[in-house]
């Protein structure tokens, strides 16, 4: 039985987060109070990371802050630290994201840590986190492709899964973080990860640099069970530690790409693209999706 997919917005946060220049913070609260409208269940809003390492995260308190959440949906934020825990409760979010890699050249560049030193890091923070009752999502980047380490075994990936599943995170966000993996990478990992995993607790995480991400979770949905999948809307984004990346696949492509199999996703396009309108000027990349273009 296919399951209904779920659709998690990231644009507020991985789609803004390689911008170059400060979108106002009033223009982000704007466009997450839109999507907020769209039918979403869960929107990632900002991150509590260094402003040094992420300049146009430095804002996500005050984004937090300023906006009117919709009851029903699930605001979450990046914490990678302690630090980050702290600020992420001052900020009153739903649910918090940490976040390692497979490989460890991407976590040194990312996080400054080796993939063992980021799971003690976490442990504190997913420990509080858990005593509050958050709910807290593990993202394992380059799970499939390292943008310095080439191919990443299914192993590799797997192991960090298992160890953040040890810590206590409630669920997995496997990355393809340059947007690299083929459908039968996926299923590779799949095959390996869905021995030990149920799929419930699997989201998945495509960038879509070379165009596959729907192939790739459409091939996830349809023969592995998996429902929840990461997506932003209007293709926005990129990774500031992955140089060529693209955003995550376009949410109102992956969601027509449901929607033609015949699933039901809960979104209203029109609105989430809409949605889009105000913060479009900001950009600056061009929207990656399709849909904008016939919509
Ligand atoms: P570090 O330099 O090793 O950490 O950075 P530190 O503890 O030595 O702190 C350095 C400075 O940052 C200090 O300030 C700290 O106070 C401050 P200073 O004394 O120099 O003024 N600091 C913080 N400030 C605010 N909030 C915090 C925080 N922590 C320290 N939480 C650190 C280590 C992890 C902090 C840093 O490397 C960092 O913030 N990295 C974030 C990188 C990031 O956000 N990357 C993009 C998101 S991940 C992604 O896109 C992949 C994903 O989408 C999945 C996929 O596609 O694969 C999730
Ligand atoms: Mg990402």
């Amino acid at each position: 039985m296919r399951p209904n997919p779920v659709l998690i917005e990231m644009a507020p946060r991985d789609g803004l987060q390689s911008q170059n220049s400060q979108i106002p913070t009033a223009v982000k609260v704007a466009f997450i109070e839109a999507l907020s409208k769209s039918g979403l269940s869960e929107i990632e809003a900002g991150a509590f990371v260094s402003p040094k390492a992420v300049p146009p995260m430095a804002d996500s308190l005050l984004v937090f802050q300023k906006i009117k959440r919709k009851k029903g949906v699930l605001y979450s934020a990046l914490v990678p630290n302690e630090k980050g825990l702290d600020l992420a409760i001052s900020a009153s979010v739903d649910k918090i994201a940490v976040f390692t890699a497979a490989s460890e050249t991407f976590n040194q560049k990312n996080i400054n840590a080796t993939i063992e030193e980021s799971l003690k890091r976490f442990a504190p923070v997913i420990s509080k986190a858990k005593a509050l009752r958050l709910p807290v999502r593990g993202y394992v980047s380059t799970a499939f492709f390292c943008p310095y380490e080439g191919k990443i075994k299914p192993e590799a990936a797997l192991k960090v899964c298992l160890e953040l599943l040890d810590l206590g995170v409630d669920e997995l966000s496997i990355g393809d973080t340059i947007g690299r993996a083929s459908p039968d990478d996926v299923r590779r990992f799949l095959d390996l990860s869905l021995k030990k995993i149920p799929a419930g607790k699997t989201a998945l995480h495509f960038h879509d640099t070379y165009g596959m991400a729907v192939a790739n979770a459409l091939a996830a949905w349809d023969e592995y069970e998996i429902s929840r999948f990461d997506a932003s809307s209007g293709g926005i984004g990129g990774c500031p530690y992955a140089p060529g990346a693209s955003g995550n696949v376009a949410l109102e492509d992956l969601a027509f790409a449901f929607e033609s199999c015949g699933a039901r996703t809960g979104l209203d396009l029109k609105k989430v693209n809409q949605s889009l309108d105000g913060i479009s000027q900001y950009l600056e990349k061009p929207f990656s999706s399709r849909l904008r273009k016939v919509l």
